[in-house]
């Protein structure tokens, strides 16, 4: 993106850095932050800006918060990692928090959204072969054009959108790709063989910001159910409460709570 803005030196300077050292996998817009508190951020020139980004919604929560840095001080003096080898005494109390918070049965954690949409896949195809009676190898996941899930090479490989998979190929195979917001493709592609789930972003958020009509989202499910189908959500944008709701596929989440599969968290969330 072109800046009409002249930058500092300062600025330029640390553009310069990254451009000289840094892997060229990205194309930032030329801010160069160095501070945040609550809903601002400021350049290293002290420039106050609002952050409507909030990191892609990785930092809903806003920034440096004092109850959740001290938190993570203490917890960083206390024990800062230990391994799924081992049990320990903070994981169980944030599953049970987060899942009666939200009404699902269970969380997986993680630490990406890609790795979130990731497991949801492997989820839906073991589900598919070992509840569903799908053959081996053979489960579609239906999901929409101008998706964006995320960059590992499964994910970027049903992307319609060549700056995330060109160049990446070849691609895995069983994905069946529909039009976003068209609900009789999407009954469509639930007719052919195997289908074993339909992952969608409830709005489209790298696409554009593309909000489908109203009652998509609930049609999406009821199809779903009537092909025995788990319905996958991709909430890594509009969760949570950056809707003005906890999720955007369930409001307040109580009608989810009547269905056995639920949506995939972002874990750090
Ligand atoms: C809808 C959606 N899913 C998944 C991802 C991937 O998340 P991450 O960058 O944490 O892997 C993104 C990233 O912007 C996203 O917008």
């Amino acid at each position: 993106m072109q800046s009409t803005t002249t930058l500092s030196s300062k600025s330029q300077a640390y553009i310069d850095l990254e451009d000289q050292h840094g892997a060229h996998n990205y194309h930032p817009l030329p801010v160069v932050l160095e501070k945040g508190e609550g809903v601002y951020v400021w350049d290293v020139d002290g420039k106050r800006y609002f952050d409507f980004l909030s990191a892609y919604s990785a930092v809903n929560q806003g920034h440096a918060h004092p109850k959740i840095t001290q938190a993570l001080i203490d917890q960083a003096q206390t024990l800062a990692l230990t391994s799924r080898a081992f049990y320990n005494n903070c994981l169980g109390d944030y599953e049970k928090y987060v899942t009666s918070y939200f009404g699902f049965d269970k969380v997986l954690p993680m630490n990406t959204g890609a790795e979130a949409v990731e497991t949801a896949i492997k989820l839906c195809r073991k589900w598919a072969y070992e509840k569903k009676g799908i053959a081996e190898n053979q489960a579609q996941i239906v999901v929409c054009e101008g998706n964006f899930h995320g960059r590992t090479t499964t994910i970027v490989s049903f992307s319609s959108d060549p700056d995330s998979n060109k160049n990446f190929g070849p691609y895995p195979a069983g994905f069946i790709s529909i039009p976003y917001d068209d609900i009789a493709a999407l009954e469509q592609a639930m007719a052919q063989p195997n289908v074993a789930g339909f992952l969608v972003e409830p709005i489209q958020g790298e696409a554009g910001v593309y909000t489908p009509n109203d009652d998509y989202m609930r049609q999406a499910r009821a199809l779903c159910t009537a092909n025995n189908a788990l319905f996958i959500a991709d909430e890594v944008q509009t969760g949570i409460a950056r809707t003005g709701s906890l999720l955007a596929v369930c409001g307040n989440c109580i009608w989810l709570r009547q269905y056995s599969f639920r949506t995939q968290l972002k874990g750090y969330q």
